[in-house]
């Protein structure tokens, strides 16, 4: 269990596609916007949530100078166009980052121990992680306290679900708290909504603050700006803020 206050969130899936990086962004906006000094960690060498936060996919050294230490995440991290939202960018170096970790001693727990540093700092960091089961989706798993899993409505998400679920039971160690959220909801579509209503149901692990399928979310790529930013009313926006309630409930409830 973590001491300090800053909370890490991760949000991941071994599948791709699935919303994980819109559900990174708008969470750590919506983190700010509460006033929390809130950190994203692009890990992923698409660059997607470096490019919403329109900041520039570059990091000096790469990834390797980085994970090596020889370059401080302190060196690295940018503003954002807002209050307490700092951004760690990806570049394409990150493609390598499984090899850069690698070549490091405690290998699973080196991303765990750049962020630790950093607890004076931020109250919470959110890791936007590319989809894979690699060293890097390890790292991640052991430097999160909020495993947060967006799942998409189809019966193999949920298989792909249980495969992850079975990885970090299996890793030793602390673990972290496995969150699963349904992603791209569309309410039209029969199987959506008894995929949506069922799972929170039969799964524990698996809150009821769904993310609806929404354009306005797709616009995001266009706006370069998170939904609640230029559709505060939306049903995105307030399903983004329901979820980030959930999330920050783990820590208020467990007292951790
Ligand atoms: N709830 C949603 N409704 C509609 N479109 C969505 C929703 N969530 C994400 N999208 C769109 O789906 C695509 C993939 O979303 P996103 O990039 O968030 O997924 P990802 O899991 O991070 O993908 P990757 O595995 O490639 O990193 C994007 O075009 C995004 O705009
Ligand atoms: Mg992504």
């Amino acid at each position: 269990m973590r001491t300090s206050g800053m909370k890490v969130v991760a949000s991941y899936n071994i599948k791709g596609g699935v919303g994980k990086t819109s559900t990174a962004v708008n969470l750590a906006y919506l983190a700010s916007r509460d006033g929390l000094r809130t950190l994203l960690w692009d890990l992923d060498p698409q660059g997607s949530a470096t490019y919403l936060f329109r900041v520039k996919p570059k990091v000096k050294g790469g990834g390797a100078a980085i994970v090596a230490g020889k370059r401080t995440l302190d060196d690295a991290i940018k503003g954002t166009d807002f209050d307490h939202l700092d951004l760690m960018p990806a570049d394409f170096s990150y493609r390598h980052l499984d090899f850069d970790l690698d070549s490091r001693k405690r290998p699973t727990d080196r991303i765990r121990r750049l962020i630790a540093p950093l607890k004076g700092e931020y109250d919470v960091v959110i890791l936007d992680c590319p989809p894979s089961v690699s060293l890097v989706s390890e790292n991640i798993v052991h430097a999160c306290d909020v495993l947060l899993v967006p799942l998409i409505p189809a019966v193999l998400s949920v298989r792909t679900y249980d495969q992850l679920v079975d990885f970090v039971d299996g890793m030793p160690g602390r673990k972290p708290q496995v969150m699963a959220f349904v992603s791209m909801v569309d309410r039209r579509k029969k199987s959506h909504r008894e995929f949506a209503d069922q799972l929170p149901q039969e799964r524990a692990s698996v809150v009821a603050e769904a993310i609806p399928n929404r354009a306005v979310i797709e616009q995001m790529a266009q706006e370069r700006a998170p939904v609640p930013v230029f559709a505060p009313t939306s049903t995105a926006a307030t399903s983004y803020e329901a979820l980030w309630a959930r999330v920050q409930s783990c820590w208020s409830d467990t007292r951790r």
